[in-house]
């Protein structure tokens, strides 16, 4: 489903930010790319989505070449990126709407997508409300609503339950895993939650200073002890929330 070999960004600024990543992910898998601030993960995550242009490297993404062509890796792909991108004083469901017609659905079929979207997040009741009336579980609800209105068969999810509540995040990984297992939707998620890696993702690749630094299943990473401490082996730092790096 992504097939990324020697993947470099370096800044006019001479930031090296991502710095000669290969990784794969297969159908149907929810990835996690896991990594302190700064590591490279939005960096990499945009280049993927055809938002920034590599200085090397190449990728295929759904049989789509990412530098000979790029419309066909939109067509295939959604993207919540990091801030998500609701306007603030439009109803959502107006936003949804307008959405599914610039991706060419007529009135009707946007209004079934809609519907069927709205049902798929547990959104139902929300359409009319503004963006800003939204909790921050149902906004990021509503972010993934608008990045699948094309039916897309991989989706990135760039730090999707950062500053949710517990709760909120559990929920969100719930839609998450039934969008694999009812819509075959492949998933590639960033975060620096080792909670969020350990209990949603198939496979993580760890991603520190622009490479990669670890690969491997949440368990083959832990290896018997807790996932924090294989962090702390591999980078030199702890991850953990709170505690000193
Ligand atoms: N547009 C940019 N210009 C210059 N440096 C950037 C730009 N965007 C990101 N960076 C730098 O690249 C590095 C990686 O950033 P980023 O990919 O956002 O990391 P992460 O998402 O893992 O927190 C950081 O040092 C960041 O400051
Ligand atoms: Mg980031």
């Amino acid at each position: 489903m992504i097939k990324v070999s020697g993947l470099s960004k370096t800044f006019k600024d001479g930031v090296q930010a991502v710095r000669g990543v290969d990784m794969t992910v297969r159908a149907g898998e929810i990835v996690g790319f896991l990594g302190p601030n700064g590591a490279g993960k939005t960096t990499t995550m945009r280049m993927l989505t055809t938002l920034l242009r590599p200085t090397a490297g190449t990728a295929t993404l759904a049989g789509h070449d990412l530098l000979a062509d790029p419309r066909g890796v939109r067509r295939r792909i959604g993207y919540v990126a990091q801030s998500g991108g609701l306007s603030p004083a439009t109803p959502v469901g107006t936003d949804l709407l307008l959405q599914a017609m610039l991706y060419g659905l007529s009135r009707p079929q946007a209004h079934e997508r809609v519907a069927e979207l709205l049902g798929l997040l547990e959104l139902g009741g929300l359409e009319t409300r503004m963006g800003v009336t939204l909790s921050g579980g149902q906004r990021r609800r509503f972010d993934i609503a608008f990045a699948l209105v094309h039916q897309p068969v991989l989706l990135f999810l760039d730090e999707p339950t950062t500053g949710l509540d517990p709760q909120s995040r559990a929920n969100l990984w719930d839609h998450i895993r039934a969008l694999r297992a009812e819509h075959g939707v492949s998933v590639f998620l960033t975060t620096h939650y080792l909670d969020e890696a350990d209990a949603l993702c198939d496979r993580l690749l760890i991603i520190d200073h622009g490479r990669i630094v670890a690969e491997g299943t949440p368990d083959e990473l832990k290896a018997g002890g807790t996932l924090d401490d294989a962090f702390l082996s591999i980078t030199g730092r702890s991850l953990r929330e709170g505690s000193p790096a």
